[in-house]
């Protein structure tokens, strides 16, 4: 992938259109780079798209017509996965509802419905149970260590609230066997973004605990966390390594039980991340002392990963002569937001950070680039901004797959109450 700071196309589409047509600030998401990280992935025998990272019904769509199943983490994400053609029935499941909860909603639609659940929690266990004897379940296990690109994306250790503790195992088998559930398969998710040292390690926890969990394990799944190169001399994990390895286990465990053992990976970020870019336009450029500022119409708002986690995004703009040779200044690159957290160069702790990039003017587009993953679904409507539109592009063509909000449906659901006068 190379790292320019200038661009004029997003998957042969110019950038200038996709403005022009669609207005910004846009996420803009090439179809084909999602299609090509799915093929990459087909050494396992089912790829599950964790949809959390980019839950829009046209990307989810697109997973399912490249085979992939589907993971759901809310009842409305489960609404998605059926309104994206998605089906209950089938082994393994197409929709898997993953969480470490239920709430009223999720629990009556999986009951409702017939999604399978993976249980993250002993409650969920009972709860579940209690309405549904006689089904089968898989479990979330947290197995003592996790790994994320920050520790907020770490999902396993004891700091984390996620999975059933691996120590618990026993408990969790038995609460099972009090309601008359069998558990057909064990998953494990560490954290997203994590690295191939951390990833590897799950291996053998996962063994362990499948052991444990005896023959009535049909399925495991290696949860997702595969980590994506957001800036210069970041690679990607080795697949072939990596199912090598997940291989392995499952072979131990087909050995042990007699019986086959389905080999599940669950990512959402490496499917997405890369295929998303956030068109913005500057809207100001300040100097502020010895700073200068591009100000752009997209926010915290609309991409959280940088104030969230101080996370790197590569940044491009669109010379609007078309020279791509400018001489480039280091720059503060921020959003429109009332609050000083609104910066996208920004690292961990809040600390902001310079960017060296090509001198631009006011009007001319900016693209902040690896966007896809838990970009658009983090968005929020603070300072009353409207969700951001979404585009996608397939075979050279834009399709508009999520209309900017508009202010009647930003306020649509709230009222004024009429109350009386006092006095
Ligand atoms: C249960 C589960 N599966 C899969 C994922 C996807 O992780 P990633 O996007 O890093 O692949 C997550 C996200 O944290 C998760 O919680």
């Amino acid at each position: 992938m190379a790292f320019r700071t200038s661009r004029t196309e997003i998957a042969t589409v110019p950038v200038a259109e996709l403005a022009r047509l669609f207005g910004t600030p846009t996420f803009v998401y090439d179809a084909a780079k999602i299609v090509q990280r799915l093929d990459g992935l087909s050494v396992f025998d089912h790829v599950r798209y964790a949809q959390k990272a980019c839950s829009n019904l046209a990307i989810v769509d697109l997973v399912r017509r490249h085979g992939a199943l589907v993971d759901a983490v809310s009842a409305d994400e489960i609404r998605r996965a059926l309104a994206a053609g998605y089906s209950v029935e089938g082994t393994p499941p197409p929709i898997v509802y993953t969480a470490d909860i239920f709430d009223a909603d999720a629990l009556e639609l999986v009951v409702e419905k017939g999604v399978h659940v993976n249980c993250g929690s002993a409650d969920m266990i009972d709860q579940y149970g209690s309405r549904m004897p006689g089904r089968e379940i898989t479990l979330r296990i947290n197995p003592g260590f996790g790994h994320g690109h920050s520790q907020k994306t770490n999902t396993g250790g004891p700091q984390s609230k996620h999975g059933i503790w691996h120590e618990q195992l026993a408990d969790a088998l038995a609460r099972a066997e009090r309601h008359d559930l069998t558990v057909t398969g064990l998953h494990m998710h560490i954290g997203s973004g994590a690295d191939m040292e951390h990833l590897s390690q799950v291996c053998a926890a996962m063994e362990k605990a499948a052991l444990e969990a005896g023959d009535t394990i049909r399925s495991i799944s290696a949860g997702g966390g595969l980590p994506v190169p957001y800036r210069e001399g970041e690679s990607r994990v080795d697949l072939d390594a990596y199912y090598a390895l997940w291989d392995a286990t499952r072979k131990r465990l087909e050995d042990r039980f007699d019986h086959d053992v389905r080999l599940e990976i669950e990512p959402g970020r490496y499917v997405v991340a890369e295929s998303g870019y956030l068109v913005t336009e500057i809207r100001a450029v300040k100097q502020q002392g010895t700073n200068t500022f591009y100000l752009v119409d997209a926010g915290f708002n609309n991409l959280a990963r940088p104030i969230l986690y101080g996370a790197y995004h590569h940044v491009s703009i669109v010379p609007s002569d078309g020279r791509m040779d400018r001489p480039e200044q280091d720059v503060i690159l921020g959003g429109p937001l009332c609050e000083s957290g609104d910066i996208f160069t920004q690292e961990q702790g809040g600390f902001v950070a310079t960017r060296r990039l090509p001198s631009a003017s006011v009007g001319e587009l900016l693209v902040i680039e690896c966007a896809g993953a838990y970009g658009f679904v983090m968005g929020s409507n603070y300072n009353s901004k409207p969700l951001a539109a979404e585009v996608l592009i397939q075979n050279g063509r834009p399709h508009l797959i999520r209309r900017r909000q508009t202010f009647h449906a930003l306020v649509r659901g709230e009222s004024i109450p009429s109350i009386p006068e006092e006095g």
